[in-house]
């Protein structure tokens, strides 16, 4: 089946560059909202992206025209024509089934569903639609415009042909695809979450400082982000969630919440979009807060 229109559901941290990248490859996009705030907001980060690229003849064509690709919504019966559908919104299995239950039976028989989700099970949000068979898992990184791996996941009731639709949008993309299995946190998270949870771990045990781990693991081993400033980065609520499911579902301790990071995202120190997570962002350069 050929996907000439996707649908992304949420234009926030990874919606807008879901929505970006697919528009780059040449492909019509329907970005869907909640509302106009957080749609403009979504637009504006797109449009600030399309710029630097722009900026550094890192795009084919104008940033003009692949803007024109991309037709912002607020109401999910635009996103009724879609080939494949994406939804990039909260970590929260429960938004994400409100998402597919209102979504879902808009859509032509042949379309294909996919979830974003960093962690949460794929087979759990298929059997609230229609089409548990065309649902497969489209794990993306973050930023989405400079990560170019995507995991593909099949879940055990989704069809070869679905996971083909999958497979071949990644590459329509230019990204590096990796097929990964319905297990929390897939390939990539199941490997990446202990290391940043064992530099917290680290860190209270008294190992070394926040600025040292940071430097160290830059400096030592060639991550672009040391540990915090990459937990910061994706958010603190979003890591302590995926923490909860990977614990749920393997019952290791090396999956289990620092006691630090669940009372930082008690305290709503979410992380950069907040200001303050283990950095302080209202300094340049941030201060560590340890
Ligand atoms: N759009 C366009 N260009 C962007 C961009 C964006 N959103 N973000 C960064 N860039 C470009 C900049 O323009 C710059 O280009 P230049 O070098 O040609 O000037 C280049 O990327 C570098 O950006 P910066 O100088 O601002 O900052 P960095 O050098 O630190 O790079 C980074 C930023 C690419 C994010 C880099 O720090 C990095 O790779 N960090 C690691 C990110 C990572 O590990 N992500 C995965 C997180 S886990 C995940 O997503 C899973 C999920 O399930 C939670």
């Amino acid at each position: 089946m050929d996907t000439n229109l996707v649908g992304v559901v949420g234009c926030g941290a990874m919606g807008h560059g879901i929505a970006q990248i697919t528009a780059q490859a040449g492909l019509g996009v329907v970005v869907c909202e909640r509302g106009p705030e957080p749609l403009e907001a979504g637009l504006a980060r797109i449009d600030a992206s399309l710029a630097r690229l722009e900026a550094k003849g890192g795009l084919d064509g104008s940033a003009a025209d692949v803007r024109a690709r991309i037709a912002p919504t607020v109401d999910v019966a635009d996103l009724a024509d879609c080939d494949l559908v994406i939804e990039a919104v909260d970590e929260d299995l429960a938004t994400k089934l409100g998402v597919w239950r209102a979504v879902a039976p808009l859509l032509g028989p042949d379309a294909v569903c996919a979830t974003n989700t960093s962690s949460l099970s794929v087979i759990d949000q298929a059997v609230v639609t229609d089409r548990p068979d065309r649902f497969i898992g489209l794990h993306f990184f973050n930023p989405p415009q400079m990560m170019s791996l995507l995991e593909v996941v099949g879940s055990v009731a989704s069809s070869d042909a679905a996971v083909a639709v999958g497979l071949a949008y990644g590459r329509r993309l230019g990204r590096d695809v990796v097929q990964a299995p319905d297990r929390a946190g897939f390939l990539v998270n199941r490997l990446l979450l202990p290391y940043v949870l064992d530099a917290v771990r680290a860190m209270e045990g008294g190992f070394g400082t926040i600025a040292d781990i940071d430097l160290g693991m830059r400096k030592g081993t060639g991550h672009p982000m040391g540990p915090f400033t990459l937990l910061d980065f994706v958010g603190l609520d979003v890591v302590m969630a995926m923490t909860d499911v990977m614990f749920e579902e393997y019952h290791e301790t090396r999956f289990s919440a620092p006691p630090t990071l669940r009372k930082l995202v008690a305290a709503g120190f979410t992380g950069r979009k907040s200001g303050r997570g283990f950095y302080d962002y209202a300094t340049e350069p941030p201060t560590p807060l340890d």
